[in-house]
C-alpha cells in the first residue's frame, strides 16, 4: 500500500483554509467566532474561538466522514498500525464503550480483569453483557493489581468457550502489561475477539522500548487516549481496529452515541497530535523515559519512598512494564499515597496523577522538562523529612475477589433501595463506588456488599481519597436491590 504523508493534517488544514475565507456564519456555535461572548474570546483567545465551528463541507461530519476527517483517520490508522481509527470526541470512555458494545450483546459473556475503568462497567451497564472476572494478582507489597496472568485467561476461556471476547489494560494506570501477545493468540485460538484499553498506551505505538502495542500485538481494538500521553486536548481519543473487524459495523455502534456536533478543536487537536507522534514521537518518548529512569533513580535515593520498575517483570502477572509510568509507593515513609498527592499540592504546589492507598503516580509525557522532575524529587525528599512518620497503622490495598450475584444491568435497573452505607453488608449494590482517579470500582451494580469492603471504602474515605459513583454523593448511604437476593 502506498505511504501516506505523515507531515500532513488535512483537518487543521482545512480549518486554516476555512479561517481565511471568512465565511459569515449564519449557523451554529451561537458565540458567532466569540462575538457573541467576549469574556469567552478574551480567556481563550482569538483563534481559538473562531475555530469553534460547526460541521460543514469544507470540514466534513465525523458521524459520516467523506474527506478531511476520513484522510485523517487514515493517517491516524497508518500512523498507529491500524486497519482503520475513528477520530473520538467524548473521552476515551466513548471509545472504551464503542469497542464493548461493537463485540458483546445482552446475555453474551466477556473476559476482563475486575481492574478495569468505570467505563468497562459502564458498557456492561449498557449493553447487557456479563462479566467473566479474571482476578488479577495483586503485589503484596506495593498492594496495587497486576495483569491477568496467560493460565488464568486460558481457564477463564476454557471455562467459557461461548465468551465472545477478552479485554485487557495495556498497561494498568501503575504501568503493569500483561502477555498482550500470548493473550491475543489465546483468544484468536477459541474464536474470540482481543480488546485492549490503551488509555494509558499512546506513546506504546512511538518506541521500541516501551511494551507492545495492542495493534502490533494483533488484538481487534483498542482505545487509546491521545489526550493523555499524546498530546492532544482533553477528552480527544482514538478507537483503533484491526483488519478482522468491520469498520462500517463499528461506525454505527459509534453513532449510537456520539455527538452531532463534534468540536474541532478536539479533532484539529488529534490531527495535530498525531502528525507530532508520527514525525518526532520516538525522540520524544525516548527522551520521557530518560527523564523517568533519572526520577526513579533520585526518588529511590532519597529512602523511604519505592520508585518500582522493570525490575517487578516475572514473566507472567507483569509481564511488562512502562517505564514512563512514575509510580512511587510511599507507605515506608509513614504516609498514605493520597496524602502525599495532597502534600505535593497543598504544600509544594505539584499536581500528580493520583494518590491511592499507598502509592502516587506522577505521569510523564512530551510535555515534561528536566527541571520539573528536579522539583518533583526535592519536594518529594522534604515531604519525607518533614511529614515522614511510622508506618503503624497504615492500610494496604488489597484485591478484594468481587462476588457477582446480578449482571451489571440488571442490577443498574432493579427495584432498588437506599440504605445507611454500614447497613448494607451482605447486599448487592446497585451502583458504582470508587476513588477518582484511578475510578477502577471498588464495588459495580450487581456485586454483594462484604465487611472487608465497607471496611475498605471508609479508610480510603478517612484518608482523603475522592470517591464517587453512589447517587449520594457523601456516600454516606448506597443503593442495594431490594430484597434478599
Ligand atoms: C484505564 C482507563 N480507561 C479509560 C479511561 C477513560 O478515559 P477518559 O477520561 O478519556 O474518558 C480512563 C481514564 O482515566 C482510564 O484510566
Amino acid at each position: 500500500m502506498k505511504e501516506l504523508d505523515q507531515t500532513r493534517a488535512p483537518i487543521y488544514e482545512a480549518l486554516e483554509e476555512f479561517r481565511r475565507m471568512r465565511v459569515v456564519p449564519f449557523d451554529v456555535p451561537g458565540h458567532k467566532r466569540g462575538r457573541g461572548n467576549p469574556e469567552l474570546a478574551r480567556l481563550l483567545g482569538e483563534t481559538c474561538v473562531s475555530m469553534d465551528v460547526n460541521s460543514m463541507k469544507p470540514l466534513d461530519n465525523l458521524c459520516h466522514p467523506v474527506s478531511v476527517i476520513r484522510e485523517a483517520e487514515e493517517l491516524a490508522a497508518e500512523a498507529f498500525g491500524a486497519a482503520h481509527a475513528f477520530l473520538m470526541v467524548g473521552g476515551t470512555t466513548s471509545a472504551v464503550q464503542s469497542m464493548v458494545l461493537s463485540v458483546v450483546k445482552r446475555g453474551e459473556k466477556i473476559i476482563l480483569p475486575r481492574n478495569v475503568h468505570r467505563s468497562v462497567m459502564g458498557a456492561l451497564v449498557l449493553c447487557g453483557a456479563i462479566p467473566v472476572y479474571v482476578n488479577p494478582e495483586c503485589d503484596d507489597r506495593l498492594g496495587i493489581p497486576l495483569g491477568m496472568r496467560l493460565e488464568e485467561v486460558e481457564r477463564a476461556i476454557r471455562e467459557n468457550p461461548e465468551a465472545k471476547a477478552v479485554l485487557v489494560n495495556n498497561p494498568t494506570y501503575y504501568g503493569i502489561c500483561s502477555d498482550l501477545r500470548g493473550i491475543v493468540e489465546l483468544a484468536h485460538r477459541h474464536g474470540m475477539l482481543c480488546l485492549a484499553d490503551e488509555a494509558h498506551g499512546t506513546h506504546f505505538y512511538f518506541h521500541e522500548d516501551l511494551p507492545v502495542s495492542a495493534m502490533e500485538a494483533g488484538a481487534d481494538m483498542a482505545a487509546v487516549s491521545m489526550h493523555k500521553s499524546g498530546g492532544s486536548l482533553t477528552q480527544s481519543s482514538l478507537l483503533l481496529t484491526g483488519p478482522g473487524v468491520h469498520p462500517g459495523y463499528v461506525h454505527q455502534i459509534i453513532n449510537l452515541t456520539q455527538t452531532t456536533s463534534a468540536s474541532y478543536l478536539l479533532l484539529s487537536s488529534l490531527d495535530i497530535a498525531r502528525r507530532n507522534l508520527a514525525l518526532r514521537g520516538r525522540t520524544e518518548f525516548g527522551r520521557v523515559m530518560d527523564m523517568a529512569r533519572y526520577a526513579r533513580a533520585e526518588i529511590n535515593a532519597i529512602g523511604g519512598y519505592y520508585a518500582f520498575g522493570r525490575e517487578l517483570i516475572n514473566g507472567g502477572s507483569v509481564y511488562d512494564f512502562d517505564e514512563t509510568k512514575l509510580s512511587v509507593n510511599t507507605l515506608d515513609v509513614g504516609l498514605a499515597g493520597i496524602e502525599v498527592y495532597d502534600l505535593l499540592r497543598d504544600e509544594y504546589d505539584i499536581q500528580i496523577e493520583f494518590g491511592d492507598l499507598g502509592n502516587i503516580l506522577a505521569y510523564l509525557s512530551i510535555g515534561d522538562r528536566p527541571r520539573e522532575i528536579e522539583r518533583l524529587v526535592s519536594a518529594l525528599s522534604e515531604v519525607r523529612r518533614r511529614f515522614g512518620k511510622s508506618k503503624a497503622g497504615l492500610m494496604r490495598q488489597e484485591y478484594i475477589e468481587p462476588q457477582v450475584d446480578v449482571s451489571p444491568q440488571d442490577a443498574f435497573y432493579a427495584d432498588k433501595e437506599s440504605l445507611p452505607i454500614d447497613e448494607t453488608e451482605g447486599r448487592v449494590c446497585s451502583e458504582f463506588v470508587m476513588c477518582y482517579p484511578p475510578g477502577i470500582p471498588i464495588l459495580a451494580p450487581g456485586e454483594r456488599i462484604t465487611r472487608q469492603i465497607l471496611d475498605y471504602i471508609h479508610y480510603a474515605k478517612a484518608k482523603g481519597c475522592s470517591m464517587t459513583g453512589p447517587e449520594d454523593a457523601d456516600i454516606l448511604r448506597l443503593n442495594v436491590l431490594k430484597g434478599a437476593i
